[in-house]
């Protein structure tokens, strides 16, 4: 389904996604890791259309996306949530998701907004501020929830689960868990917690100084000694 062959993106002389190959496909649950600064956001970015990659190819249902602008590759199904929650300010919580479905899927269906509340746990919220009247764990909530939104066949999740206590975490981590069967999407996760990604997924991509040094089962992956290397420091190749 996605397909990043040779992926770059420099920001001046800094190359913050180094020549990356990945395919990802629908049924895939997909961690992406790696330490700070090592490209993982800059990669979501290049996929979903924020940032002009340097060079390389991206091609999603066999599709060339590079010249597409974000909400065509929203329409065609790469969905995401952003890594600081961005709730649409004086919107309720509806309302998000209304103005996300239209731009994911040119329309709106509040039956499907509906379920999605559901699932996120937002219905009670549905008529709230967004960006005044949420905890954390809801307006990380929200983020996912507009995501779904869109009508995703792939959703690439920034770190939703980050700066939550051990309650929320818990019931975000189930809610994740059925996603990718309840909603038939492919997922690639960014997320730091090790135990987190090998609970959630079948594969994990390893991201370091921009280049992917590791794609396996999350076993295989956490024991490799040049993943190690690269949390500990100085594996700069
Ligand atoms: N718009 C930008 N302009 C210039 N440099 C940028 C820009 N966005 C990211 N960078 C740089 O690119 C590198 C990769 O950043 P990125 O945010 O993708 O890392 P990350 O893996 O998501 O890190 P974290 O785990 O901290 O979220 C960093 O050195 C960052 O400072
Ligand atoms: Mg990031």
């Amino acid at each position: 389904m996605l397909q990043l062959e040779n992926l770059s993106v420099c920001f001046g002389g800094l190359t913050a996604v180094n020549a990356v190959t990945l395919s990802v496909g629908t049924h895939d649950v997909v961690g992406l890791v790696g330490p700070n600064g090592a490209g993982k956001t800059t990669l979501f970015n290049a996929i979903s259309g924020l940032v002009r990659p340097t060079s390389g190819r991206i091609t999603f249902d066999e599709t060339d996306v590079l010249g597409a602008p974000m909400y065509k590759r929203a329409r065609m199904g790469i969905g995401r949530t952003f890594q600081i929650p961005q709730p649409m300010h004086e919107l309720t919580v509806r309302e998000n998701l209304m103005v996300a479905q239209r731009f994911g899927t040119g329309s709106v269906d509040q039956k499907k907004i509906d379920e999605i509340l559901d699932f996120t746990s937002l219905a009670s919220k549905a008529g709230r501020n967004a960006s005044t009247d949420l905890a954390l764990t809801e307006l990380k909530a929200l983020e996912v929830a507009k995501a779904l939104a869109t009508n995703p066949k792939l959703l690439l999740l920034d770190e939703v689960l980050a700066g939550l206590e051990t309650t929320g975490k818990r019931h975000f981590m189930s809610m994740l868990k059925n996603l990718h069967e309840k909603f038939s999407v492919g997922i690639i996760i960014i997320e730091h917690d090790i135990e987190t990604i090998s609970n959630l997924c079948q594969r994990v991509v390893v991201l370091n100084f921009g280049e992917l040094i590791a794609d396996g089962t999350p076993d295989a992956v956490f024991n490799d000694p040049a993943v190690i290397k690269s949390y500990t420091g100085g594996a700069h190749a």
